[in-house]
């Protein structure tokens, strides 16, 4: 399973990468507005020095909804750099978007996915990666992670080469179960991959084996 941070702080995609795990970047308007990034330069400028960070796919969404403007958008990420992956929502200009980018070869991610149904015809359209959205539908009392192991039988069954990229992921436990579930990809936001780290018993025991080697050395 691919690891993607979920965030658009080059500091904390710095220090994912630094942790020699990191396969690629998500960003979306929400995240570039929460870092500040504003204009259509400033946004360009962001995504490059993203992409001079990680050698991996890099997301980064549209915001245009109609047909025309998606593509105008699209290709001008495209054009970024060769591992952009063009972000577009699941809506039925998007669907289209994702079908003339694939004829076009420019990568997609098809975001904002709640359904299988949404599922299948992102990848009938031929979208890279499926972003789920499992945090989201954790909030509405349903299983998220129910969504994701659905959509990953139905792929396997069919041939889909589309990847499951699981988004959305609010904890270390997200996580786990997506790769239980069969996600293909993973992007969350840094706290919850340096929360994998964690276990009472790991600080025990190595505070044993160092007072132990201490006793033993002094
Ligand atoms: O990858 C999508 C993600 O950024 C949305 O996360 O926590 O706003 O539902 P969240």
């Amino acid at each position: 399973m691919k690891f993607f941070v979920d965030t658009a702080n080059l500091e904390q995609i710095k220090e994912a990468q630094d942790l020699g795990i990191l396969d690629g970047v998500t960003t979306n308007p929400s995240l570039m507005a929460k870092e500040g990034i504003t204009g259509e330069a400033n946004i360009i400028a962001h995504y490059k020095a993203i992409c001079d960070l990680v050698d991996g796919d890099i997301s980064a969404e549209v915001i245009a909804t109609d047909f025309e403007g998606m593509i105008k958008e699209g290709q001008a990420l495209a054009d970024i750099h060769e591992n952009i992956v063009v972000k577009v929502p699941m809506t039925k200009d998007g669907v289209k978007a994702i079908r003339w980018f694939t004829d076009h070869d420019i990568r997609t991610n098809c975001t904002l996915v709640f359904s299988a149904g949404q599922a299948i015809l992102a990848a009938k359209a031929g979208a890279t990666y499926l972003s789920p959205f499992i945090g989201r539908i954790d909030d509405m009392n349903w299983d998220g992670i129910e969504l994701i192991a659905q959509i990953a039988d139905i792929y396997t069954t069919q041939g889909y080469p589309t990847e499951i990229l699981a988004a959305s992921i609010r904890t270390p436990l997200h996580i786990v179960r997506a790769a239980e579930a069969g996600a293909d990809v993973v992007t969350c936001p840094l706290s919850s991959i340096l929360g994998l780290l964690k276990h009472p018993l790991t600080d025990i025991g190595l505070a044993q084996f160092l007072a132990d080697h201490k006793k033993a050395n002094s």
